[in-house]
């Protein structure tokens, strides 16, 4: 990109009300990821853009909370007064000179980084001021529609200003532009639009043709990419496309996935070879899966660690922890943010682990609640028990040490250590430290009153 100093904006300020929500167009998700997201990834990806500029507005501003990226700022949009209006507002705030400026909206989740690339190159290699990336579309739909005199780009209508027969046209605009400096000021000269009263950057590909500026139009070879969202319909049909190119990676790379068309899997994943994947399993975030793990059906996994050899049985829901190697996590299991099982853990049936250490060939196989806890190795936690790790005002601590046995039915009141090798009698409430190598029991004991029953039902006395 011969050492040219680009920055780019991405336009997002729009409330998008073709998607009937509340929530900012760009911030639906596809396959659980923001579509703000996908753009922002894409641009930083391109080592050659210095700065990325995210128009927002006031209504959309919740976009500022799903990037986290040292070379991105924000510029505010006050009233949502058209495309060429929000360009306008991200150069307020670029405070350096760039030559070029790579203009993409947000609403384009399917873009790739080599694509762009390959757009900049081409405003380089033709020395163009403008150009302006189209497609022909397979359903022209709402696109700005492109007008060519002698095969030349000689401006951009939008759908709303035009006729029947120039609907007509195929080639339509995909909302990308590479824009060098010596062209930025006829922004300015960009007229409201009469009908609703938005300044339209699509005009500024008749100014700059009026000022001489060479200005051309790239059309892209991939329709999809350039697919802009604005219903969601629309972003169904992105997330399917998405999907598709997704199971085709994994598949390739040595993943069983049984069923594509059924498993979410977000771009940001990654899954290790003979990894087996069965139907109707969610994995999201930055979640990332070993070799030789098999998760089965109804599981989502949000930014979790597996690492290799785990078992993930049906219906479980892991949420920003790491099941270390070997360990078997379900069914119907509920593992809460900052937990790490393993290696060679076991969490069966209806057990929910929240912000605890579960270590080496631990295991709680049925009905229970791990929570504020650190359980060192070959401990096994009977069923039914219970860390109170709440007093109604904080959170406490429970330690279990290495190869402690807790009972069933046991109510551990926070905080509390039990030390080593320690055995728990069933049915316990332990409020106290247990000493290494102790049986702690503290139950009441057991009654018998003599010929109850007999007294009670006198009927039964034959
Ligand atoms: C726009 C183009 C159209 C093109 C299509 C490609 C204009 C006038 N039309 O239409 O030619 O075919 O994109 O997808 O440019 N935005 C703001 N502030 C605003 C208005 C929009 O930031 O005041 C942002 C939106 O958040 C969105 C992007 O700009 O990310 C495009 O806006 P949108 O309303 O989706 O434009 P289209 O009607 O799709
Ligand atoms: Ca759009």
């Amino acid at each position: 990109m011969e050492n040219k100093k680009i920055c780019s904006v991405i336009l997002a300020a729009g409330l998008g009300k073709r998607m009937h929500s509340s929530l900012p167009k760009v911030l639906h998700r596809i396959l659980g990821k923001p579509m703000i997201c996908y753009t922002a990834d894409c641009l930083s990806e391109i080592s050659d853009i210095e700065k990325t500029v995210i128009v927002i507005s006031r209504l959309t501003e919740t976009v500022k909370d799903f990037i986290k990226k040292d070379s991105v700022e924000f510029a505010y949009q006050e009233k949502p007064l058209g495309t060429a209006d929000a360009l306008k507002s991200a150069l307020s705030v670029i405070k350096d000179s760039y030559d070029l400026i790579l203009v993409v909206t947000g609403d384009t989740p399917l873009i790739k980084s080599k694509t762009l690339e390959n757009v900049v190159d081409f405003h380089l290699q033709n020395e163009n001021a403008l150009t302006v990336v189209t497609f022909n579309a397979s359903v022209p739909g709402a696109y700005g529609r492109i007008l060519r005199i002698n095969n030349e780009i000689s401006r951009i209508v939008e759908l709303s200003d035009t006729s029947n027969e120039v609907k007509k046209i195929t080639e339509v605009n995909s909302g990308f532009y590479v824009i060098s400096a010596s062209v930025l000021p006829l922004i300015e000269n960009i007229r409201r639009n009469e009908k609703n009263g938005e300044f339209y950057l699509t005009d500024i590909v008749e100014l700059s043709i009026k000022e001489g500026f060479k200005t051309e139009a790239l059309k892209a070879a991939d329709e999809k990419e350039f697919w802009g969202i604005n219903s969601r319909q629309e972003l169904l049909a992105a997330q399917r496309v998405l999907q598709k190119d997704i199971a085709e990676y994994l598949l390739n790379n040595g993943v069983t996935i049984m069923d594509p068309d059924s498993v979410f899997i977000s771009p940001d994943v990654t899954i290790g070879k003979d990894t087996f994947i069965y139907p109707n399993v969610v994995l999201e975030g930055n979640t990332n899966i070993g070799s030789n793990c098999t998760i089965y059906p109804g599981t989502r996994l949000i930014d979790v660690v597996l690492e290799d050899d785990v078992v993930i049985k049906d219906s479980t829901l892991i949420e920003d922890s790491k099941i270390l190697t070997g360990s078997a996590i379900g069914p119907f299991a509920h593992i809460r943010p900052g937990s790490t099982i393993g290696p060679k853990g076991k969490i069966g049936n209806f057990v929910e682990v929240k912000n605890s250490t579960i270590g080496y060939n631990s295991k709680a196989s049925h009905l229970t609640y791990i929570g504020d806890s650190e359980l060192g190795k070959d401990i096994n936690v009977g069923a039914g028990t219970i860390t109170c790790n709440y007093d109604g005002i904080k959170k406490h601590k429970t330690v279990i040490k290495d190869g402690v046995f807790v009972g069933s039915g046991t109510q551990l009141v926070a905080p509390v250590t039990i030390n080593k090798n320690a055995v728990i009698a069933a049915g316990s409430t332990i409020t106290k430290d247990v000493p290494e190598d102790a049986l702690a029991v503290a139950r009441a004991k057991q009654q018998h009153i003599d010929n109850w029953t007999l007294r009670k039902q006198p009927a039964k006395k034959e």
